[in-house]
């Protein structure tokens, strides 16, 4: 059974395959044959999603699956009904979940009773269909192509604010697998947890990131920045304290200048200009959030067809 709920669940080849898929989808979005057709896939989404919501099942519908998108509040789960029941359910019916939830637990625990294919769709932990999309955008934009990935390897990329969530937890595991050097930048209090770092290890994943405090020194020489929002969902009641510390890690433009003059600014979106990033940088023609966002799309496709071959 194949799931995707970390990035090193395929292999260098699969991951390979993956990425030249996703750019023949690009370039070709709508002739390409369905390789879902008669399936019908799932989607269970705990927490608020606007992109990825929409990308998987635009994506589904364009690799031929029906779509039963689910809400916890409509379903015995959310009254108490256990996991396992839920997830053997799932598999009476349905040929694959994408799943949004708060605790990794819970996508690890639906794809273990269970056996159909599930694709994390984000937890508190990782992002990997996030991830993906953003080293296609990166590959794109450096090589010419989403699939030119030696066009990744070497560059320094500078993650800023929360050095903790799941996007820096995600940028750790890439780093790893795509031969990125990473940096990343944020109070003491936000630096990675151990959960990442034992992760890395069980898996014999090289460690390839370094952690500072200071904004200045890390964007030095960086081939891109990337921030992402410093209250999480489900971290609501830290705001203020969160906003107070992360302030000296915002992408100004000031910041922005002290990388290499074409360094990009990615952010996985959605952004609070004025925290974590100006208006100023995301209006720059350096800052490529919207090529992100749509490359979800044709990226999540290849992530289907790859699990569903
Ligand atoms: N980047 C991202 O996952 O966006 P959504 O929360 O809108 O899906």
């Amino acid at each position: 059974m194949n799931h995707f709920l970390k990035e090193n669940d395929f292999n260098t080849s699969d991951r390979l395959k993956i990425f030249n898929l996703a750019s023949e989808y690009k370039e070709n979005r709508l002739h390409h044959h369905q390789p879902l057709a008669g399936q019908t896939w799932g989607m269970l989404f705990f927490k608020s999603s606007t992109r990825t919501r929409i990308s998987f099942e635009v994506g589904l519908g364009e690799l031929g699956a029906k779509v039963v998108v689910l809400d916890k509040s409509s379903m015995q789960i959310g009254r108490g009904e256990s996991l396992e029941d839920t997830a053997r359910i799932f598999s009476r019916y349905l040929h694959g979940m994408v799943i949004r939830a708060f605790e990794h637990e819970m996508v690890e625990s639906l794809s273990r009773f269970g056996n159909i294919p599930i694709v994390n769709a984000l937890t508190d932990f990782l992002h990997p269909c996030q991830i993906f999309s953003d080293v296609f955008t990166l590959a794109e934009k450096w090589g010419g192509r989403g699939d030119s990935l030696e066009s990744v390897r070497g560059r320094k990329l500078v993650f800023l604010g929360d050095c903790c969530c799941n996007m820096a937890n995600s940028w750790i595991m890439a780093a790893s697998l795509f031969g990125l050097d990473l940096v990343l930048c944020g109070p003491e209090n936000f630096k990675p947890r151990n959960d990442i770092l034992d992760l890395l290890e069980r898996e014999g994943l090289e460690a390839r990131h370094s952690f500072t405090s200071n904004p200045e020194l890390a964007v030095e020489n960086a081939d891109a920045l990337y921030t992402d929002v410093w209250v999480s969902m489900g971290k609501e009641e830290e705001e203020s304290g969160r906003i107070a510390e992360m302030t000296p890690y915002s992408v100004s433009s000031d910041l922005f200048s002290k990388a290499k003059q074409d360094a990009l600014f990615l952010h996985c979106m959605p952004t609070h200009p004025g925290l974590e990033v100006t208006q100023e940088v995301l209006d720059s023609d350096r800052s490529h959030l919207f090529d992100q966002a749509e490359n979800r799309l044709h990226m999540q496709k290849a992530i289907l067809a790859t699990i569903a071959s």
